[in-house]
């Protein structure tokens, strides 16, 4: 009933009276004033008044189904959403879906996270109402040593839909970092389950930080938000709508075409890692070197100083560039 009540309003340029709503939709005039004031603690503003009936004023910057769906034009990512107001962390239960059979698309959304996870051990950050906290359920039917690219492929559709929604010069660090001026706006966590020849599922978590405007101590000289580099407000939904769109069209291309070769050259021209020389850090050794390309299974490849050159995949070690974090 939410949903229909919701469609009407927002089709109604001006007011429409309870009436009229509780006669096209067959329910009592007080169905309708109780729906309508469980949108209003939802945060929808709602204007009503005597003999005209309800106006919608504003709608809320909420990351539910209901308000992306709509905005959707995917095929698979996006069609089963799954929203909440707080999780552990959306990574977590994305992969309690997947064990239960979630389908391929099936997405996790949460508007805070108590224990957001980041790569490495780390925690994510994840205050309410500020950021996309996202999973998304995947099962490609790819060789599990490809599943790593699905990561490139992410990363890809991340930094195109904060350029096409924000026009911010956001560049990829390779391998799942977004920047920009300098600082993450975005991380990955891709996990994966598998057996010895086949994907069971992957489950690609993503955090933008979005209207963030302020960052822990810790983070201060490293993150940033889109609203902080912008100086603007962003509907999270529309992002995100953008996002499965856009993470769509190039997980199709990588899936069902020659993998990582199609989307490589798209990459590697927003990849701000192949522009200046990086500085390789492993648990044995420390040096600086010289990016020169990304191979098609979406290794980062380098030239140490003594002339040799030397093949990194994702995950192996960790890569800053010239201005400490970048
Ligand atoms: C990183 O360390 O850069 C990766 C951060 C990934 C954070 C996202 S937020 C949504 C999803 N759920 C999590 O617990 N982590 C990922």
């Amino acid at each position: 009933m939410k949903e229909k009540i919701l469609a009407i309003l927002c089709g109604s340029p001006g007011y429409i009276s309870g009436e009229k709503m509780s006669q096209e939709l067959g329910v009592s005039r007080s169905m309708i004033w109780k729906v309508i004031n469980g949108l209003r603690e939802e945060g929808y503003q709602i204007d009503s008044v005597t003999n005209r009936g309800y106006r919608l004023v504003l709608v809320p910057d909420l990351v539910s189904s209901e308000a992306i769906k709509p905005l959707l034009k995917t095929k698979v990512f996006g069609r089963a959403i799954y929203d909440y107001k707080e999780v552990d962390s959306t990574n977590i239960v994305a992969k309690a879906k997947a064990r239960d059979g979630a389908k391929e698309g099936t997405v996790v959304i949460a508007n805070s996270q108590s224990r957001g996870k980041g790569r490495l051990g780390k925690t994510w950050e994840s205050p309410a109402g500020k950021g996309i906290w996202m999973s998304i359920v995947a099962r490609p039917r790819i060789p599990i040593q490809e599943v790593s690219g699905i990561t490139l492929v992410a990363g890809l559709a991340i930094c195109k839909t904060i350029r096409r929604t924000t026009q911010l010069p956001a560049y990829i660090k390779w391998p799942n970092d977004i920047v920009v001026n300098g600082k993450k706006v975005c991380g990955i966590l891709t996990e994966m389950s598998a057996e010895i020849d086949q994907v069971n599922y992957v489950v690609i978590g993503i955090g933008i930080n979005v209207n963030t405007t302020s960052f822990p101590k810790e983070l201060h000289k490293t993150a940033t938000s889109l609203k902080i580099e912008s100086g603007q407000d962003y509907m999270r939904k529309d992002i995100i709508a953008e996002l499965l769109m856009a993470f769509e069209a190039y997980y199709d291309q990588y899936t069902k075409g020659k993998g990582l070769s199609e989307i490589l050259d798209q990459y590697k021209e927003l990849c701000i890692t192949l522009k200046n020389d990086v500085r390789i850090i492993n648990k044995n050794e420390e040096y600086w070197a010289k990016p020169v390309d990304i191979d098609d299974t979406g290794a980062l490849i380098i030239d140490k100083k003594d002339g040799t050159r030397k093949r990194i995949a994702s995950g192996e070690v960790s890569v800053r560039g010239i201005y400490g974090y970048i």
